[in-house]
């Protein structure tokens, strides 16, 4: 058996393999001395316990069951980010408790299952002109998301059977006014590596029309951006947040070891929320030279610490 200290990173079974921005984060530990290893979440033969510092990386497959996710979580005995901030952020809800500590995010009606609303009452809550946007509470990747047009009758009868599927799934159903500045602007990422900006990424404009449904995948388009001191002063912001989250639901906040801020502006030109990533997102390493070094020396610094 190895005695280097081990490290497993938690993917799904989709990519037993980590993604391709993940994978060489496997060698940049192995040259720090460490074994680390692809470890798929819901993988019933992994011991937790033997796993050593366990990296969320990719788990992207927790949308229509993030109480086992999340129960998985609470269970492994050494969990970057913490479970509690998984329990806080794998559920789009989120967005309320940074809006009631005066964080900017965008305006966002929630429908919840248990209301149980008819397609008729869905149609009343739609917006009345303008494109909005349908996505569920917990997802990722842009699945299940769609772009309608409030006053083209076959865009709207489209939206509503989308809500009205995502609510008989159970699923919590987001509507957002599109953002007209991602069209132009796009969305910026701001990656932070224990507890340091480190770098931003841009991303261009992900949904152009209804939903295909939940197997479609979204393509993403990504480029390197410097981050503005509004978009940094935003981040900072929605971190201190994070940080009194944490104090108020695990006792303490701790440094994490990763988190991502995206931002996009708001109709004023401010920043504005669209989403903070502290469970399994893309770091987009590949963007920034030295980037998976940063974060592998990172990882490394845990493992030498034992905590
Ligand atoms: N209100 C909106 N206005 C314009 N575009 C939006 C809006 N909401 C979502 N989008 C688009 O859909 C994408 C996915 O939305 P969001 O980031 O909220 O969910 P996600 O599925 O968790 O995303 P990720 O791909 O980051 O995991 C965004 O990157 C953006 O391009
Ligand atoms: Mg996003």
């Amino acid at each position: 058996m190895s005695t280097k200290p081990r490290v497993s990173l938690v993917t799904c079974s989709d990519i037993p393999d980590l993604d391709d921005e993940d994978a060489p984060l496997i060698g940049a530990l192995a040259d720090r001395g460490i074994d680390a290893r692809p470890v798929v979440w819901d993988d019933a033969s992994v011991n937790w316990a033997e796993a050593g510092l366990v990296v969320l990386r990719s788990p992207r497959d927790y949308a229509d069951r993030r109480e086992e996710f999340v129960g998985w979580a609470r269970s492994v005995p050494w969990l970057l980010n913490p479970a509690e901030l998984v329990n806080w952020n794998t559920d789009k809800h989120y967005l309320e408790d940074l809006r009631a500590r005066g964080v900017p995010v965008l305006a966002t009606q929630w429908f919840e299952p248990e209301s149980r609303l008819t397609k008729q009452r869905i149609h009343t809550r739609f917006p009345a002109s303008g494109e909005f946007v349908i996505k569920p509470a917990v997802g990722g990747g842009g699945q299940d998301s769609g772009r309608y047009t409030a006053n083209k009758a076959d865009s709207r009868r489209l939206a509503i059977l989308h809500a009205h599927r995502l609510l008989k799934d159970g699923r919590a159903v987001m509507v957002q006014r599109y953002q007209a500045s991602v069209d132009t602007l796009g969305e910026r990422s701001l990656v932070f590596i224990d507890g340091e900006f480190v770098y931003a990424v841009h991303k261009a404009a992900v949904l152009h029309g209804p939903s295909k449904g939940p197997q479609e995948e979204h393509l993403e388009r990504i480029d390197r951006v410097t981050a503005s001191d509004a978009e940094l002063a935003a981040a900072e912001r929605v971190r201190e947040v994070v940080r009194e989250i944490m104090v108020e639901r695990m006792g303490a906040a701790t440094t994490l070891l990763y988190s991502r801020v995206d931002l996009v502006n708001d109709d004023d030109g401010r920043p504005t929320v669209m989403e903070v990533a502290l469970t399994d997102p893309s770091l987009h390493f590949s963007y920034y030279p030295g980037a998976l070094e940063t974060f592998a020396v990172a990882i490394a610094q845990r493992v030498t610490a034992g905590r």
